[in-house]
């Protein structure tokens, strides 16, 4: 029903010559193994895209294109940005949107991430669409609530004909780079939350086949056990997407 996917997320990491090494690297470690079904997808950061697009045509290799970010204007006055068409046009499948160090950082709220995914979808770009909450927010046990809010400010108004199409990355943020993984039952419990809420706005039926990952300290040793659960349909990874080895070891695994 849903191919369960792992997603490298470089964030600001690889320069372009380190990020067309990653990628030929993960390309040769995953070339001729069979992955059962599971999608591989790399988001490097916005000027190594167009190098390890090359690196994906040239080998035919085992994975697609995303992007780690996107402004939801057609083009013009917005110094810095990129706009949808630009990572249409070098092949980008996915982008992510919403990571909570976009939000932390830079801003970025419901509304923008909501502008963002329409504007993606209209380019035919599969939204990663990040969701989660904060240590404070889970220590008061508040934490299904918080990322129900976040799911439905975040899909509000969308249309989504293919649920292949759009895909929603759990990630609390107590567990980002931090080493403290979500239990695979705590990972369960709000993509569980997720899906029957996305039930309740899509029809089950559309909830039913959009994958919902894990993102937060996910690691080869981790993999299996949260991709055993229901409602986990992969993982978003940033650390461990670093070294072609282990990042393949992920692929792997999570196929098994
Ligand atoms: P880590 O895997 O390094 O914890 O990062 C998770 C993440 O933020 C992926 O988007």
């Amino acid at each position: 029903m849903r191919n369960l996917m792992i997603a490298g997320n470089w964030k600001m990491n690889k320069n372009y010559t380190e990020g067309v090494e990653l990628a030929q690297g993960l390309a040769d470690a995953l070339a001729g193994k069979d992955l059962n079904g599971v999608e591989v997808v790399v988001c490097p950061p916005t000027v190594d895209l167009k190098g390890v697009s090359e690196v994906i045509d040239q080998t035919n290799a085992q994975f697609s294109l995303g992007a780690q970010n996107v402004y939801f204007e057609e083009s013009g006055a917005f110094t810095g940005e990129t706009a949808p068409s630009m990572l249409e046009a070098v092949n980008a499948t996915y982008c992510i949107i919403g990571h909570s160090e976009r939000r932390g950082y830079f801003g970025e709220t419901d509304e923008d991430i909501n502008k963002k995914a329409k504007a993606l979808m209209t380019h035919g770009i599969v939204p990663i669409s990040c969701c989660g909450e904060p240590l404070e927010v889970r220590e008061a046990g508040k934490h299904v609530e918080f990322v129900v809010d976040q799911i439905k400010a975040d899909t509000e108004g969308l249309e989504i004909t293919d649920p292949s199409k759009y895909v929603i990355a759990y990630e609390p943020i107590w567990a980002i780079g931090t080493g403290k993984t979500a239990t695979a039952d705590d990972a369960q419990e709000v993509c569980g939350a997720i899906r029957e809420t996305l039930a309740e706005i899509f029809g089950k039926e559309t909830a039913d086949g959009i994958r919902v990952l894990y993102g937060g300290s996910a690691k080869p040793g981790n993999i299996a056990e949260l991709v055993a659960k229901p409602d986990v349909d992969g993982a978003l990874v940033g650390g461990a997407s670093l070294k072609a080895e282990d990042f393949s070891q992920m692929v792997i695994k999570a196929g098994e």
